[in-house]
């Protein structure tokens, strides 16, 4: 791949530890090897063949966060902790914000020192070398392209009841299910994923449009349902507030951290952004404190509306509670319609960021170049977005989930965790360096979002870390057995110092 000339050749002055490049180390310095930030932000939008397009402004980027974000959590986990915390469910949703707001903020000032596409894996890679940097790519493919997969089932089931309610009639179970879970094959979780690879293979402009009619819409359905369901509310609801206790509290916060994933999915478009450096945190920061009131404001009016003890048998609490409230089932299918819309441009925007991060690695040569070839006419990753895209649909069309799913959020956490430090770190390396954002009170700030996403995980069951544990040993062995040896900075056999 043709490195333009700007980019630095030399050993990042970052500081200690060895640079780039294998020659004359052992197996520890390579593993260490760094990618200096500034070749980082050089090689920006550059493919094979050619260039990314930067088309998106600070709404749109905002849109992508707000879009991968606000879909299945709410629209479903909320159903399954309100019994696990009651109406305490709303702090729950507050303790889940925070460990997302702190990590946030880390990922603010990231964005906009290291405007890049890859994410956190590129922050990594700048700060604490190229192992942590593959394990945290490697992170991220739970946190996207499992996740893509596993959002894609729930859309099936939202699309049953639209379809139930409007003309009677549901997908059998034997084309909307996988094997596992007693049907063949899923086709409206392979469907909503190809209908969301057309969008992105017209462009990352036209996929961005798209998306911002979703928003709009999903937004639209939960005002809706406050508006409709707040007459529906009775202080006797309320009490007791806490029935469960602090533990249940933190529990259904663990799950309910699922709602909060994908607003750091802005922090993937940086080489389609107009002016990254400015927009970029700006977008994280502003999809955040949107998603976060939205939800305390849906939770707190459905544990109001509906006394928390019934929310175990509600399939679709939100949908239920409107039908409760109005005494129509008008207006639950109007929920569902909007559910159906929220979770696709959830899959859309989450299929985007797992094309970039992938595009990212394969530029660095940590996965095949095919990934970060571009096509001239869409200024898109074509070859790429076909393969994710064929890859999660049959993922989500044949392999039953539920577990798997469970480890997207550890995933999820480990490369959070990870962004926290390298902010530490790159503030010791690289204090000169401007930058846009910055964390007030470091190192204490992030060291207290690393503490938060560590403790998350511990909160997590021990299945999903066995999951964990299997798709890390998976990693590794494809790190040792390829991206060590292909890997751009090996190739180019720059002494360790
Ligand atoms: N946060 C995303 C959702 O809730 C993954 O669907």
């Amino acid at each position: 791949m043709a490195r333009p000339d700007a980019a630095p050749t030399t050993r990042d002055r970052a500081g200690p530890g060895p640079g780039p490049g294998s020659g004359g180390g052992g197996t520890g310095p390579r593993l260490m090897r760094r990618k200096p930030v500034e070749r980082l932000i050089a090689e920006g939008g550059q493919g094979e063949g050619g260039r990314l397009r930067r088309s998106l402004g600070m709404w749109q980027l905002t849109m992508i966060s707000i879009g991968a974000t606000l879909g299945t959590g709410i629209f479903v986990v909320l159903g399954e902790a309100v019994p696990k915390a009651g109406p305490a469910v709303v702090i729950s949703f507050v303790i889940a914000g925070l460990t997302a707001l702190f990590s946030a903020l880390s990922y603010a000032e990231l964005a906009g020192t290291i405007p890049v596409s890859g994410s956190s894996y590129s922050y990594t890679y700048a700060t604490m070398g190229e192992f942590i940097a593959w394990l945290c790519g490697w992170c991220l493919m739970l946190e996207y392209g499992v996740s893509v997969a596993a959002v894609a089932v729930g859309w099936g089931q939202y699309l049953n009841e639209f379809l139930d309610g409007t003309i009677g009639v549901t997908i059998p179970t034997a084309l909307s299910a996988p094997p596992g879970d007693g049907g063949i094959i899923n086709i409206p979780a392979l469907l909503v994923v190809l209908l969301a690879m057309g969008f992105l293979l017209g462009g990352a402009k036209e996929s961005a449009r798209a998306n911002t009619i979703m928003v709009v819409v999903k937004i639209a359905s939960l005002i809706l349902f406050c508006a409709v369901a707040v007459a529906g509310v009775k202080a006797g609801n309320y009490k007791p507030f806490m029935p469960l206790g602090m533990s249940g509290v933190s529990a259904a916060g663990a799950s309910l951290f699922f709602s909060y994933i994908g607003f750091d999915a802005a922090s993937t478009a940086g080489e389609e952004a107009r002016d990254p450096k400015r927009d970029m945190p700006r977008a994280i920061m502003l999809s955040l404190l949107i998603v976060t009131a939205l939800y305390c404001l849906v939770a707190l009016i459905a544990v109001g509306a509906m006394p928390w003890q019934h929310f175990h048998n509600a399939d679709a609490a939100l949908a239920q509670i409107m039908r409760d409230v109005t005494g129509q089932s008008f207006w639950a299918v109007l929920l569902a319609a909007g559910a159906v819309v929220a979770i696709a441009s959830v899959v859309l925007t989450v299929l985007y960021g797992q094309t970039r991060i992938l595009f990212s690695m394969a530029r660095d040569g940590l996965v095949p170049k095919v990934f970060a070839k571009v096509g001239p006419r869409s200024g898109t990753p074509v070859a790429n977005t076909v393969i994710v895209s064929l890859f999660c649909g049959v993922l989500a069309a044949v392999v039953p989930l539920g577990e798997l799913a469970n480890a997207t959020s550890i995933g999820t956490l480990f490369a959070f965790a990870l962004v926290n430090v390298a902010v530490i770190v790159l503030r010791r390396t690289r204090p000169d360096m401007p930058r846009t954002f910055r964390v007030a009170f470091s190192p204490v700030t992030p060291a207290i979002g690393f503490a938060l996403c560590v403790w998350m995980m511990t909160s997590l069951g021990a299945q999903t870390w066995v999951w964990f544990g299997i798709w890390m040993a998976a990693g590794l062995v494809l790190y040792f057995g390829y991206g060590i040896r292909r890997s751009q900075l090996a190739r180019e056999d720059v002494p360790v110092s």
